[in-house]
């Protein structure tokens, strides 16, 4: 196993205590670790080409972790300064009974937000138990407002459902922060963004456009199919009366965000993932649903921990893996470069 820096071991031996000092995953670009990204299954209910293959064979359900042993882990990250949790997929509302591991972690001392990130097509019906369990963030992705086009895409019907997900999440603000992800494939649905833009813009929603990365499992990126957020922008920009720059509400927020230069409500944001890197500011880690820790989407080394999410749970040994994790991160994820390898996992496989 690698050797991590001295710096970094004296929070180890800080672990037992609670009082434990906040930004003690750092790693060596002096990046302070404060979100966890967890996926709680790779199932999905369909099947984005920009995710899926169209024919997938799920893991078997034994080898997801438990909402206790993800609790577990939870507690030895809150401990090491991790405060923001976001719970992902495949589709995070498959997995039976979510809204008990969403208490669970609110429960945990260090924990100030929990969020999903789901496709929307069973929330509306799951929304009154997430509430309740205390989820505080839902981003939803919404990539067109055409039945066809949805079907193209996803491989599956749903979009009706999706909006009515969209309408439940709209009618709970301002107790639930409500945001919309949306993907352009220049061959499937560059017509929808304008059309998107004005559907967000009229529910007072902020709406993100990411960039299409060489994350999925057919293996169909190509910067051609990829559309860039600089060309987005000018053509929302052109279309909406101009777009104005605002603040980032979290300095380490991978979006750009923009109000519209007219006034009004709504923000259009953008995450240039590909053209425009964020590495620099990246404060998260990664938790799969079969237990392997991650320090980045693209990273091509996996921690496992679900060995020692156990009865005799070591919370020293946890504490110690997540340092070799955080002290073995590269300072950028390197697709531009010539020699770049797609990660094994496709999307699904690792959590949105
Ligand atoms: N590139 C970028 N984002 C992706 N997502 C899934 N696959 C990719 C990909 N290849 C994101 C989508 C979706 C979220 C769950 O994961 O934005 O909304
Ligand atoms: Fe499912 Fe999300 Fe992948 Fe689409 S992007 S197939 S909704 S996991």
């Amino acid at each position: 196993m690698n050797r991590v820096p001295s710096a970094l071991l004296r929070s180890t031996h800080d672990l037992g205590s609670p009082a434990t000092k906040s930004g003690s995953l750092i790693d060596n670009f002096d990046r302070v670790h404060r979100s966890l990204r967890i996926s709680v299954t790779d199932v999905c209910n369909i099947r984005c080409q920009y995710c899926m293959p169209a024919e997938v064979q799920f893991q078997p359900r034994d080898r997801q972790l438990s909402f206790e042993q993800i609790a577990q882990f939870v507690r030895t990250t809150a401990r090491l300064g991790v405060v923001h949790y976001r719970l992902t997929g495949g589709e995070p509302l498959l997995r039976p009974r979510l809204h008990e591991l969403i208490k669970l972690l609110k429960e945990i001392k260090g924990v100030e937000e929990v969020g999903l990130t789901t496709n929307g097509l069973l929330l509306a019906e799951q929304l009154p138990e997430l509430l309740s369990a205390g989820l505080q963030r839902v981003n939803i992705s919404l990539d067109t407002l055409s039945d066809a086009t949805f079907k193209k895409l996803a491989r599956r019907d749903g979009l009706q459902r999706v909006l009515a997900g969209i309408d439940a999440a709209v009618q709970a603000a301002p107790a639930l922060h409500l945001k919309l992800n949306s993907l352009v494939l220049r061959d499937v649905n560059l017509d929808d963004v304008l059309s998107l833009v004005e559907f967000a813009r009229e529910r007072n929603v902020t709406l993100r456009f990411i960039e299409f990365m060489p994350l999925d499992a057919d293996r169909s990126w190509s910067v051609n199919r990829m559309v860039s957020g600089d060309e987005l922008r000018q053509r929302i920009a052109t279309h909406c009366g101009g777009l104005v720059p605002v603040e980032p509400e979290n300095p380490a927020q991978p979006a750009t965000d923009y109000m519209f230069a007219e006034g009004g409500p709504g923000r259009i944001g953008f995450i240039d993932s590909v053209t425009r890197p964020f590495c620099g500011t990246c404060d998260r880690l990664r938790l799969t649903f079969d237990g392997k820790v991650r320090n980045c989407l693209f990273g091509s080394q996996e921690w496992d921990v679900r060995e020692l999410l156990n009865d005799q749970h070591s919370e020293q040994e946890l504490g110690q893996l997540l340092l070799n994790a955080v002290a073995a991160k590269h300072r950028s994820h390197g697709i531009a470069d010539a020699d770049f390898q797609p990660p094994a996992r496709a999307m699904y496989q690792i959590g949105g």
